[in-house]
């Protein structure tokens, strides 16, 4: 009687559980936050991406640089004479060379490899050497151009549309605390054979810290019941907090997605970011269906920070990590007290670079498992195995079904950006990212 009765009370909570986990990330709700959020974002391609940090593309070079974004082949190099950056489709018009191969001559063309045309900033072709004198290139020999930007040490390239790109105004990290110029942020990259998307949702999982990073940003003992909760959309974000009942003593962290493809997290400091007041304990009953509430204040002092990690669209199944770290308790990365101790500074970035290296390379260890099995037909998200800890995991992925990874299968969802031709870079494809999406493989053709 009372096994059967204990049995009950598990069956009861595992249906609470998931009733909560669909109530917090259906989309068919009435909020009128979660509907601009998925209105707001319906194309991915409309956004500024940090595409190659902008020490790496010197005014000085006469080598422009290649880079890929959302499978488009980009050419960037920098003006001569303003030194602003320029990001052109790397196609030549004549024979489709990479025009990346090409050289930027003294007069600031861009000059293809093969056969020498030269293009202007527009991506106009202004010169072809085998034609006589007094003749016109070819009209049709244009090259589509992209805006591109330069601010927080990146350059930016938008690859949507350019009126929207004008709209949307400058690029800017987003930032947990709010503006990136008031402490500046550590900034890397790596390129990785994993797709942005497994990227983006390992950061929006904190159950996996005492497993995967056992043995450096966290530890098998901190693994504990937790969930995110709650889910707060806004026209450009969906955040939720990390909750550990029964461990007060871990720091609170806010997770927020801003799509197409960052992450914020927000490692709050008790001392000087205030939490909710502490509330009683969670009730020991397990039949209980009320979610576990805020944990009482930490006793132990964590030191603040934040991180935004952008999963930069590269091509299928890569992406290029870019990762800016926020951390005040280290002096910001153009602070003059380096000048006086450049030898520390440079110490300190090989040591950041090697720990985040470590770091990263702990999940990319998983991931490729993941996308491996993804490849071969696995569900990226299954609602009959998520728990509450999933939740803002399920929302993203959710989120990608809808808007990247739409383009294949019918009424799926609104018509997204993966239904539509791509115009104006040369280019006609029928997905922005993924063929299709058939409900059950997430990312089915991301190996080759
Ligand atoms: S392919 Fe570029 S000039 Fe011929
Ligand atoms: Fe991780």
């Amino acid at each position: 009687m009372t096994v059967s009765a204990g049995r009950d009370d598990v069956a009861e909570e595992r249906e609470a559980t998931t009733a909560r986990l669909v109530d917090e990330t259906k989309l068919d709700d009435t909020d009128p936050a979660r509907q601009a959020f998925f209105a707001n974002s319906a194309n991915p391609r409309n956004a500024w991406f940090p595409l190659v940090p902008s020490a790496q593309l010197l005014a000085s070079s006469a080598s422009p640089l290649s880079a890929l974004l959302w499978g488009d082949p980009i050419v960037l190099y920098r003006e001569p004479v303003a030194g602003t950056p320029i990001a052109l489709a790397d196609r030549c018009p004549h024979r489709a060379a990479a025009l990346s191969t090409g050289r930027i001559t003294t007069t600031g063309l861009l000059e293809c490899r093969y056969h020498g045309w030269a293009f202007d900033t527009e991506g106009v072709c202004v010169r072809v050497p085998s034609l006589p004198g007094d003749a016109k290139p070819p009209c049709a020999a244009r090259v589509a151009t992209y805006p591109a930007r330069e601010a927080n040490g990146w350059v930016w390239v938008w690859p949507g549309d350019g009126d929207a790109a004008e709209e949307a105004g400058e690029p800017q990290v987003p930032m947990a605390w709010g503006r990136v110029d008031e402490v500046p942020p550590w900034t890397g990259y790596v390129d990785l054979d994993i797709d942005h998307s497994l990227l983006v949702e390992n950061f929006l999982d904190p159950a996996h810290l005492p497993f995967t990073h056992s043995t450096t940003i966290s530890k098998a003992s901190n693994a504990t019941a937790l969930h995110i909760s709650p889910l707060t959309f806004t026209a450009t974000s969906v955040s939720g907090r990390q909750i550990t009942p029964s461990r007060p003593d871990l720091p609170s962290v806010i997770l927020a997605f801003h799509p197409p493809c960052a992450v914020l997290l927000k490692f709050r400091a008790p001392a000087l970011d205030a939490l909710p007041p502490p509330s009683p304990p969670p009730p020991s009953s397990s039949s209980s269906s009320t979610p576990p509430s805020v944990p009482s204040a930490p006793t132990t002092k964590f030191a603040p920070f934040d991180q935004t990690f952008i999963a930069v669209p590269t091509q299928k199944g890569h992406c290029r990590f870019v990762s800016f770290q926020r951390l005040p308790f280290l002096p910001h990365p153009d602070a003059p007290f380096w000048s006086w101790v450049p030898p520390l500074r440079w110490a300190l970035d090989a040591w950041l670079k090697r720990y985040n290296a470590r770091v990263l390379n702990e999940d990319y260890e998983l991931l490729r498992g993941v996308q491996r099995n993804l490849a071969r037909g696995a569900a990226a998200v299954d609602g009959r195995t998520s728990v509450r800890a999933d939740a803002i995991v399920a929302v993203y992925r959710r989120w990608w079904r809808r808007v990247v990874g739409a383009g294949g299968a019918g009424g799926a969802g609104p018509p997204g950006p993966g239904r539509q031709r791509q115009r104006g870079h040369g280019v006609e494809t029928d997905g922005v990212w993924f063929s299709g999406w058939k409900n059950v493989v997430d990312i089915e053709d991301t190996l080759p």
